[in-house]
């Protein structure tokens, strides 16, 4: 394959939502799963953001288990995975959790829209900067430059709209969703995969390869996409 392994890990409600329509990063993992979220970014070789969850959630995508730090430097690895975020527009602030939590190798795919300036602003704090001459970031070459960079198992963290983007492109191998024990409703709350959508027939199939039900009252599924089977 000329991409990595792609793997959509999320955490929403039983009714679908991965945040509530105030759409500022709500809590929905369990201990339970932050635990098994950080075990994810650990083996993974690079975690990947879409560009709303990155510019207004500055989530650090750091491992955040000393003990696993050490297990991937005892890998000659990085304690981190690389973070990878996937922006239109690239103005991060200088100070951001994204930028400065690490120790961790940065990568940012962006288009046009970003202007040499924060472009320049980037590269001087050490951040790998590709830039598409496209509306929006061409997904399947990024996944084809994380390859080359040496990724072989990505992890994504969403949200809805990069989701439903890498899904629609046939580029997911796994799914999985923790399920917690809650709804947040709105019709305006993002849901697992967004975008513009599908019709029925043009309908994503999945195999589901484990359900788990936990004591913390959620339940986990594992999916791998039909084609990858
Ligand atoms: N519970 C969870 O597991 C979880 C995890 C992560 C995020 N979230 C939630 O998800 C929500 C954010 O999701 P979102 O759908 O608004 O945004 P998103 O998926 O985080 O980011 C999408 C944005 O990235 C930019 N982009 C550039 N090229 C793209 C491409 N080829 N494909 C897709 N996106 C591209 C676009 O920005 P422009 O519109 O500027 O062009 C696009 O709107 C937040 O509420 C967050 O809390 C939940």
């Amino acid at each position: 394959m000329d991409r990595p392994y792609v793997h959509i890990n999320v955490a929403m409600t039983a009714d679908g939502k991965i945040d509530t329509f105030q759409r500022k990063g709500a809590a929905i993992s369990s201990e339970r799963d932050k635990e098994r979220v950080d075990q994810l970014r650990a083996a993974a070789d690079a975690v990947m953001v879409g560009g709303r969850t990155l510019l207004d959630e500055d989530p650090k995508l750091t491992v955040k288990s000393e003990a696993l730090r050490a297990e991937r430097v005892r890998r000659r690895l990085s304690p981190n995975p690389i973070k990878v975020g996937i922006v239109t527009e690239a103005i991060l602030k200088t100070g951001s959790d994204f930028l400065n939590t690490g120790p961790a190798n940065i990568v940012i795919f962006t288009t046009r829209w970003t202007s040499k300036h924060h472009i320049s602003l980037l590269k001087s704090r050490g951040v790998d900067v590709y830039v598409d001459n496209t509306e929006k970031v061409d997904l399947p070459k990024s996944l084809e430059t994380l390859k080359q960079l040496g990724v072989e198992r990505l992890m994504v963290e969403g949200g809805a709209t990069l989701n439903f983007e890498l899904l629609r492109l046939g580029l997911v191998d796994e799914v999985t969703a923790y399920v917690a024990p809650m709804i947040f409703g709105g019709a305006n709350a993002p849901t697992m995969a967004a975008g513009s959508g599908l019709e029925r027939g043009e309908a994503i199939p999945l195999k589901l390869v484990d359900a788990e039900t936990w004591d913390d009252g959620g339940v986990f599924l594992k999916y791998i996409l039909e084609r990858s089977i």
